[in-house]
């Protein structure tokens, strides 16, 4: 059987600040079905460490980039995949968010915390190990993983296959060139062709340049950042390698996300009881203070509040949307002028809207579950995962039509709505007359129920899940595995 290790700073449900968490505990195991024995590497947050089952040590780590020692632990998640932590207090026990201090800035030492991560990843597959577990492949996610390449590229001996996941190529990891020797890279990697970039270390660059294949998280998303509107710097190394970058698309856990059994809904549904959806939308209504009104569309934002997934262009499609009577729930956290704009709101219309500011998993379902319409106005979005969520719980997705949005929902144009393929809406223009635009198309279908209902059904059983996902990745590691 074939052996991978993921390298990942997320897991649901133990850490878990977006999608990465939700796809690092989900791809893993999807994969087990396809005869891969995955195992995830994770830095020992308090959570992760708590949340390991049946934990031991399996090493003890010294001399770590930055000088530290540590020890590897090795138990299992909940959902039965066998996870590694590395505990090592000084870097990684402190409380809250795994990568800002509680000012809310990034860690001053990021770059050793997770230099720390890919240290101990390439190290897996040289150590002599008491538990005779050596991945064939290293499988990275997103900068925080980025020098895990580069460290299996310059320390010789065996040589795994190496794949880095691209999740969101807003966020590269840049720290100061000074860093170099603290992360223990050789003064040779510092060029263009290494781990330089813009005068300092990219960890997603480096991993980049070094890792055998690149993958991202929707075809379309993969193609666009090969361009300079949406590769953040990163497009000329991309279009270099563009004959090692996939675009996989994420799938769902619909053991987690299926209104059919999820246990944080007052009224459970299915495509054949639509109808029972209702009492979910009333009992969301009534905990958010909302006039209980079943004919007022409802429209939902489940987001991390960032200028990317273009908050700000609803907070200007509003008062257009009150004024046709629909309603809005809003969960989220991030951006602070965001925030305040969106609880503004929610003062000055009080029966209309309501939000909470704040992080949430079980309210995120019950949002999932109640509102009519899911919002994800986003300028970028590798792939997303609540459009694939509200899908299967009949919430229509708004969509601006960019990466996996894009791949995923399929706009009630005429032609759609006669061909009975539409699932959602969508507009290509990041602006928010085009956003209130369709937010009106939305109203006026949905006061066609028969039509709205046809649509529901459609939605709910499109099928999301990670077969095909975790079949395309085995194909890839395949390709990769040692003496091939
Ligand atoms: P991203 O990873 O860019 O944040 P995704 O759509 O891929 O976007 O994943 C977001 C994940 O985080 C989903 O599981 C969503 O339900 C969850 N989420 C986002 N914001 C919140 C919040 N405030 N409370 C609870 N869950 C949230
Ligand atoms: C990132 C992206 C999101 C994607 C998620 C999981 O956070 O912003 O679009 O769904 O990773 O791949």
């Amino acid at each position: 059987m074939m052996r991978v290790l993921f390298v990942t700073s997320e897991c649901f449900p133990l850490v878990k600040t977006g999608g990465l968490a939700d796809v690092s505990a989900a791809l893993p195991l999807a994969l087990t079905q396809h005869s891969v024995d995955v195992r995830i590497l994770l830095p020992g947050y308090p959570a992760v460490i708590d949340g390991l089952e049946g934990r031991r040590v399996v090493r003890t780590l010294s001399d770590l980039p930055g000088g530290f020692s540590g020890r590897l632990l090795m138990g299992r998640l909940a959902n039965g995949v066998t996870a590694y932590a590395i505990e090592l207090a000084e870097l990684f026990d402190r409380p809250g968010n795994p990568y800002l201090a509680p000012g809310g800035g990034d860690w001053a030492d990021n770059h050793l915390r997770f230099a720390v991560l890919g240290w101990v990843a390439a190290d897996f597959v040289q150590a002599p190990s008491s538990h005779h577990w050596r991945p064939d492949i290293l499988h990275g996610h997103d900068w925080q993983a980025g020098l895990m390449p580069a460290y299996v590229a310059f320390q010789g001996g065996r040589r795994p296959g190496t794949v880095m996941t691209i999740h969101n190529i807003a966020y590269q990891g840049q720290f100061s060139p000074d860093t170099l020797s603290a992360l223990r890279l050789p003064a040779r990697s510092f060029q263009v062709e290494g781990v330089e970039y813009y005068g300092g270390i990219g960890f997603l660059k480096a991993g980049l340049y070094y890792a055998d294949r690149l993958t991202t998280v929707s075809p379309t998303y993969a193609r666009e950042i090969q361009s300079a509107g949406y590769g953040c710097g990163l497009e000329g190394l991309l279009a270099h390698r563009t004959d090692q970058l996939d675009g996989i698309l994420n799938g769902v856990d619909y053991g987690i996300w299926n209104p059919a059994s999820d246990p944080h809904l007052v009224s459970r549904y299915g495509p054949d009881q639509v109808e029972a959806k209702a009492a979910n939308k009333a009992a969301l209504q009534a905990e958010f203070g909302l006039e209980p009104k079943q004919e007022a569309p409802l429209f939902a934002l489940v987001s991390r509040l960032t200028w990317h997934k273009g908050a700000d262009l609803l907070l200007e499609a509003l008062p257009a949307l009150f004024a046709r009577g629909g309603q809005l729930v809003v969960l989220g956290t991030g951006d602070k002028n965001l925030e305040a704009g969106l609880l503004r709101i929610a003062g000055r219309y009080p029966q209309a809207a309501g939000v909470h500011i704040g992080y949430d998993e079980a309210l995120a379902h019950r949002i999932q579950a109640g509102a009519d319409v899911l919002m994800v106005p986003s300028r970028a979005e590798p792939c997303g995962l609540t459009q694939l969520y509200a899908l299967r719980y009949g919430t229509l997705p708004l969509v601006r039509r960019t990466g996996g949005l894009e791949d995923t929902v399929i706009d009630a144009t005429p032609a759609a709505l006669a061909d009975g393929c539409a699932t959602g809406f969508a507009f290509d223009e990041p602006s928010s007359a085009a956003l209130t635009w369709t937010l009106r198309r939305a109203i006026d279908l949905f006061h066609h129920p028969e039509r709205w209902r046809r649509l529901q059904r459609h939605a709910m059983t499109r099928d999301f899940g990670w077969a095909a996902s975790a079949q395309a990745y085995a194909e890839l590691y395949q390709k990769l595995r040692p003496g091939r």
